[in-house]
């Protein structure tokens, strides 16, 4: 194969291997995770001003704009769970489009929706005005929790992949919290409007700053267009030499080719055409890979967290009564604060442990609340709901989302990102839906069906899901596909023990 020489070769720079965190690749990172803050900051945004947003009679008619918008229960549970099934609609269709306009058109297209969700939410006259308005900013964040894992995962370097999946639930959680906060002064007639139009904010930020973003070099080079992801591979690691990265990116999509299509062999560069949803079950290595993906994408939303999160107020309100609010912001910003230390820890003790602890602590922290609203003991209540957000957030939080990008190689990403996060948001409107009527029939057991869905969990995890840490995209797909991930206690390869050992002990060969 011949490669375009860059001025790279000659150079003596490092290897961009070894880097870690280059500004520019940073600044890309933070760019397309605006998206995931809009994500959180949708999520929560109805749970403070709901009672001023419906809360009134209907006095639409008397002014242009009515005060509020009244809704029986049913229909504002539908407002709320709109969201949820804009993000399935926007999961699904994402794949597809980022695939057929790459990563950095696609984030700048679907601002569209997000622009749009603002006014129709901000000058809605109608409950069905809102409802649209939710649709809409829900499949703006739906296409966003599969691209922005995807881009970010695509520009990441190898030792701090993890460190950049992790800034997208970071921003996820954060926007999360903004809402709450802001919601505390914004609670008011016409306040929430204003609230609710806000989400044009970070849209007209990203919208300023993607021109100064390169695409994703994997998806260029899908796309045949070598040069120009040779340029943008360069930009997103400035200061080092990306000749070893770069053949390795360009072997590992060419590699799957010639081993499987056998087309394209000795003709220079052709890389292998993007996977359907049907097409990645049909291969026995990509729906090993796809299985893996959907089921921890499952498992995020069905462990419960959202039911904590959205009924949080109603679960501390016994204990705060109607300081219980500020309880609910002390969660989330627990939950902020554990997420950014997690930021270190996944690259360093690796995804395995950390989901495993993850799901370990969430399960223990699920019969603890259980324990505590069978005994009413409110302390404990609260303590346990606090440890539960605590575990969720170094491993079942941020891991989903991150580890797609690294177990899918970029002619299946788009459709395995799209298939997981679909059903992310299925389950997640699942759980939304189901929670109180848990809540009302199961009463103080309700959390021990998440206690056993996370155990579950466990044991999936502990069978079936490679480390990633510090490997190739390229490196890991192949030995997915070659069935050779065997890891041993400390979630090692038998390669990796064996070159430890070479290094420990240079001479050990010649015995
Ligand atoms: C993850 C979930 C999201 C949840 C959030 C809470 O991002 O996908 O549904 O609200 O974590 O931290």
């Amino acid at each position: 194969m011949v490669l375009p020489s860059g001025e790279d070769r000659t150079r003596t720079l490092p290897d961009s291997n070894d880097a870690n965190l280059p500004m520019y690749c940073l600044f890309v990172a933070f760019v397309s995770v605006l998206t995931s803050f809009q994500n959180g900051w949708n999520t929560s945004v109805t749970n403070m001003p709901e009672h001023v947003i419906r809360g009134c009679e209907n006095r639409s008619g008397k002014n242009w704009l009515p005060d509020c918008l009244p809704m029986n229960n049913l229909l504002w549970g539908f407002a709320v769970g709109s969201y949820a099934l804009g993000g399935l609609i926007g999961g699904l269709s994402a794949g597809h489009l980022q695939t057929k306009f790459g990563r950095r058109r696609t984030l700048m297209f679907n601002n569209v929706n997000f622009l749009l969700g603002a006014l129709i939410q901000g000058i809605s006259v109608q409950p069905s005005m809102f409802v649209i308005g939710r649709l809409l900013t829900g499949i703006g964040s739906g296409i966003g929790t599969v691209t922005v894992p995807t881009y970010l995962g695509e520009i990441a370097t190898i030792n701090a992949r993890g460190f950049f999946g992790t800034i997208n639930q970071i921003f996820i959680v954060t926007g999360i919290v903004f809402t709450q906060a802001i919601g505390f002064t914004l609670d008011f007639i016409p306040g929430w409007r204003i609230l609710l139009a806000l989400t044009a904010a970070p849209a007209l930020a990203q919208i300023l700053l993607l021109p100064f973003c390169v695409e994703s070099p994997r998806y260029l080079i899908s796309q045949h267009k070598i040069d120009e992801a040779r340029e943008a591979l360069k930009r997103l690691r400035h200061g080092f030499s990306i000749d070893k990265e770069f053949d390795e990116i360009v072997e590992g999509q060419r590699e799957i080719e010639v081993e499987e299509t056998s087309e394209g062999r000795g003709n220079g560069i052709s890389m292998r055409k993007s996977l359907t949803f049907v097409e990645l079950f049909k291969e026995q290595s990509s729906r090993k890979m796809t299985l893996i993906c959907l089921g921890l994408s499952a498992l995020q939303q069905l462990c419960g967290i959202n039911g904590i999160i959205i009924y949080s107020n109603e679960i501390f309100s016994n204990a705060f009564h109607e300081k219980a609010k500020y309880a609910t912001v002390g969660m989330s910003v627990t939950n902020l604060i554990t997420t950014i230390s997690s930021l270190g820890l996944i690259d360093k003790k690796g995804r395995r442990p950390l989901l495993l602890s993850s799901e370990i602590g969430m399960s223990v922290s699920s019969i603890l609340v259980v324990v505590g609203l069978l005994f009413k003991i409110n302390i404990l209540i609260i303590v346990a709901a606090i440890f539960f957000v605590i575990t969720f957030s170094i491993g079942l939080g941020p891991i989903p989302f991150l580890i797609i990008a690294e177990l899918a190689p970029t002619h299946s990403v788009s459709a395995t990102a799209s298939a997981a996060m679909g059903l992310n948001w299925f389950c997640n409107f699942l759980v939304g839906w189901v929670f109180p009527v848990l809540i009302e029939t199961l009463q103080g057991w309700t959390f021990l069906v998440f206690a056993i869905i996370t155990s579950f969990g466990f044991v999936l995890t502990y069978m079936w899901i490679p480390e990633t840490k510090g490997r190739s995209i390229e490196a890991i797909s192949r030995e997915i596909r070659e069935g050779v991930v065997i890891l041993d206690d400390n979630g090692k390869t038998s390669d990796e023990v064996a070159y430890e050992e070479i290094v420990e002990n240079p001479n050990s060969e010649l015995d």
